[in-house]
């Protein structure tokens, strides 16, 4: 018991100083300017406009929330009203107007459609024994989307400051990229303190239901898989998928598979990213 209420002190306490530390980013702080707008289109406009609609998505994510979580305990209700849609609305946002600046058309984010897993997990959630492996599936994903999001920026990070655009790098990446390992922390946090109180049926039922719904962030149709291959490409993750699939997967490895001894990256995260590079190679040629 101790344990539990002691994580959930961590818990309050760093949603409490991520609202205080990391308040939504001020428009205003925002410099759009580019040197080369051609150039960073050709290179990076697509890498803008996947991110965009990825963190513009929120507000569906937020309907999944409490599709897959009719019952939410008060802290996750209060992370992302009060933390986490602010913020990454703002980052949507900022990035959608800078790929507009550039020239590009908007990102077209999908705010409503719920997919047939999320529907089937949502009627399972209200039977109360599911209601937790529902809850951890929903943290597992938190997880490798706020770590993706990390590496991700840090790559996009460097690569803007190698063209020289240093106004898209300290005034939109730099501030973008300082508020994900707060998410991620608070979805790691989540996922350790609810593993460690699951009954062996539920990790079981996670396990299972993870091998089998498992996606790339924002991936959710082969175009957009393909997108994101072509992302995984540009920030140059392809040449080393395997790492990064363990990278942002290492907690889920370390709680999920922890009897599976010598298991790098759990099998369906490495073949979800490897078809993911895979099919943006074919899209390329074709
Ligand atoms: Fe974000
Ligand atoms: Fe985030």
């Amino acid at each position: 018991m101790a344990l539990v209420s002691l994580n959930e002190t961590r818990l309050a306490d760093h949603v409490d100083r991520l609202g205080l530390e990391h308040p939504p980013i001020d428009l205003a702080s925002v410099d759009y300017s580019v040197r080369r707008p051609d150039l960073f289109n050709a290179r990076y406009g697509h890498v803008l406009d996947y991110m965009a609609r990825v963190e513009l998505e929120v507000d569906r994510n937020v309907v999944e929330l409490t599709t897959l979580l009719p019952d939410p305990p008060e802290i996750d209700r209060r992370f992302y009203a009060e933390v986490w849609q602010p913020q990454e609305i703002r980052h949507g946002q900022i990035l959608d107007e800078l790929q507009v600046q550039l020239g590009r058309p908007a990102a077209e984010p999908d705010l409503t459609s719920l997919g047939a897993k999320m529907k089937i997990l949502g009627a399972l959630a209200h039977l109360d024994p599911f209601q937790d492996v529902c809850r951890m599936l929903y943290y597992l994903t938190g997880m490798a989307t706020e770590r993706s999001a990390v590496l991700a920026y840090n790559l996009l990070h460097d690569g803007v400051v190698e063209m020289g655009e240093s106004a898209v790098a300290q005034t939109v990446i730099a501030p973008i990229r300082r508020q994900e390992p707060g998410h991620y922390a608070f979805y790691q946090l989540s996922a350790r303190g609810l593993w460690s109180q699951l009954a062996a049926w539920q990790r079981w039922m996670v396990r299972r239901m993870r091998s089998l719904s498992f996606a790339p962030v924002g991936a959710n149709n082969a175009q957009q898989t393909a997108d994101f291959g072509d992302m995984l490409a540009t920030l140059r993750i392809d040449q080393d998928v395997d790492n990064f699939a363990g990278q942002i997967s290492r907690v889920e490895r370390e709680l999920l598979w922890a009897h599976k001894r010598g298991l790098k990256v759990p099998p369906y995260v490495a073949k979800a990213f490897r078809e993911a590079v895979e099919l943006a190679q074919v899209r390329r040629a074709a």
